[in-house]
């Protein structure tokens, strides 16, 4: 599929004379691809790059939006050509001057302020809070009973944010206005909204626009909370809002973090940092709901634990953590990474000018043929030997890659296994109906379980 996918380099003049890559064949005129799309996004997706690696989809409002599905891709426009990618406009709209959506030196100043809060020797402290928050929470289900497993786990994870990199423990039946207002920064992509023209106001981007304020105001009022005591230097900060405080108190960064910067940072980190982990824990759920032989190795594992899981527990925890690395792939959270071009590029043989949207489809790459056998099915013991590197680097790309890649994923993988670990040692979530047609996955900025998945806890 697809010959020279290698082409990289000045190869600005060359492109102007090649033809744009083709619509796919698969899913009708492209004048329809907007009502494919917005009928079910993944779906579409997958038969449009069916026989492609790269095609081109036109939806309404965006215009042709170039799909990009094998590795090499992956590595050009992360890595090895990332200066003729730039983060597309809908980052700024939702994050502004947020991390994950500011550029070069901005970037690269945010990045170096925020890393020491990630450290690996950072998340150790990490730990207990990940696990009393999670057991707080399970605490509260009674057997026999069904519970939103989507809802739980938003607010599960919502919850261990807050604890541990914001220093501030949520109530557990309350704090529902910072609950909801970081929800809705999904709406914005909204498949039923995103491929329309940006002038119609559909009820999902009104959504958005409210919700956005609102998780500003949210933002402003956590910073202004830490305002009443901040540590009087940045380096005695020990959570993220004490940090911001402290950079703001002390002058140190006002170009990287002026004040807007600090609020768009936490709006960044709240929704960055909790419904994307959600996801990798209710769907592990979801699978072991439905694959017995999978969840009593898994049981097995976690009944070896003296007690609620440690962080010394955790490199004990390996058919745990091939769980999540498996939920990860078949349900990728972020399961789109967009990219604007800066540059005419070729791709393939083909010409993207510039100027025009680049999506890295990351559920296409990791149910892929080529790089797994049986791609659309469950199997966490597939990492149980050399396929790690047997595969290309970009084969496996959960969380993005090369100097973007995400900054929260060992705090993620550490805190996905706790919980897995947690929820397992004491409970069986079972699936109460017949076995679903489709898995329950809503895509909006990121993929989640769809809202009201109920799930029945019974005890062990
Ligand atoms: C399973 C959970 C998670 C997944 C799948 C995930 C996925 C990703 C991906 C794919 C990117 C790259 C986006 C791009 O290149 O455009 C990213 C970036 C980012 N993630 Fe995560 N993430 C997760 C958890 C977290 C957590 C727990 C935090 C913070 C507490 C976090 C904060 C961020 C931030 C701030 C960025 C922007 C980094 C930068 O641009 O330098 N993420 N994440």
């Amino acid at each position: 599929m697809g010959a020279d996918r290698a082409d990289d380099g000045d190869e600005a003049d060359r492109a102007v004379t090649q033809s744009l890559p083709p619509y796919p064949s698969t899913v009708g005129h492209h004048l329809t691809h907007t009502v494919g799309a917005m009928r079910d996004v993944l779906g579409f997706r997958s038969r449009a790059m069916a026989e492609r690696d790269l095609v081109r989809i036109h939806l309404l409002g965006p215009g042709d939006v170039y799909h990009l599905g094998h590795p090499d891709h992956f590595e050009r426009v992360l890595l090895n050509d990332r200066d003729r990618f730039r983060k597309s406009d809908d980052f700024q709209l939702a994050f502004e001057g947020g991390l994950v959506a500011v550029e070069g030196e901005t970037w690269q100043r945010q990045r170096d302020v925020l890393q020491p809060l990630f450290a690996r020797d950072r998340l150790v402290d990490y730990a207990d809070g990940m696990v009393e928050q999670i057991r707080r929470r399970c605490r509260r289900w009674t057997p026999g009973e069904r519970i939103d497993l989507a809802a739980e786990s938003s607010d599960l994870t919502l919850d261990v944010l807050f604890a541990t990199l914001f220093g501030r423990e949520l109530a557990v039946d309350g704090d529902e206005e910072i609950r909801t207002a970081a929800s809705h920064l999904h709406h914005w992509f909204a498949p039923t909204s995103y491929p329309l023209p940006t002038w119609i106001p559909t009820p999902a981007r009104l959504r958005f626009k409210r919700g956005k304020r609102r998780l500003q105001d949210v933002a402003t009022d956590l910073l202004e909370e830490k305002a009443d005591d901040p540590p009087a230097d940045p380096s005695e900060a020990d959570d993220l809002l004490s940090l911001l405080v402290a950079l703001r108190e002390s002058g140190v960064e006002s170009e990287a973090l002026s004040d807007d910067r600090l609020r768009d940072q936490v709006v960044t980190m709240i929704f960055a940092g909790h419904d994307t982990t959600a996801t990798a824990i209710s769907f592990a759920c979801y699978a072991l709901a439905h694959h017995p032989e999978v969840r009593d190795r898994f049981h097995a594992e976690v009944d070896t634990l003296d007690g609620p899981p440690t962080l010394d527990d955790l490199d004990d925890l390996s058919v745990t953590e091939r769980i999540v690395t498996e939920a990860l792939r078949c349900y990728p959270p972020v399961y789109t990474i967009p990219r604007e071009t800066t540059t005419d590029v070729t791709m393939d043989g083909y010409r993207i000018p510039a100027g025009e949207p680049v999506w890295l489809t990351v559920d296409q790459v990791h149910t892929d043929s080529r790089f797994y056998d049986d791609p659309e099915t469950f199997r966490p013991a597939r990492w149980d030997g050399s396929l790690r590197e047997r595969i290309p680097d970009f084969a496996y790309v959960p969380f993005g890659g090369g100097p973007r890649r995400c900054i929260g994923r060992r705090f993620a993988l550490m805190e996905a296994k706790l919980a897995l670990a947690t929820i397992g040692r004491e409970y069986h979530l079972a699936w109460p109906g017949t076995e679903p047609d489709d898995p329950p996955l809503l895509a909006g900025m990121t993929a989640r379980m769809a809202p009201g998945t109920e799930f029945r806890v019974q005890s062990r």
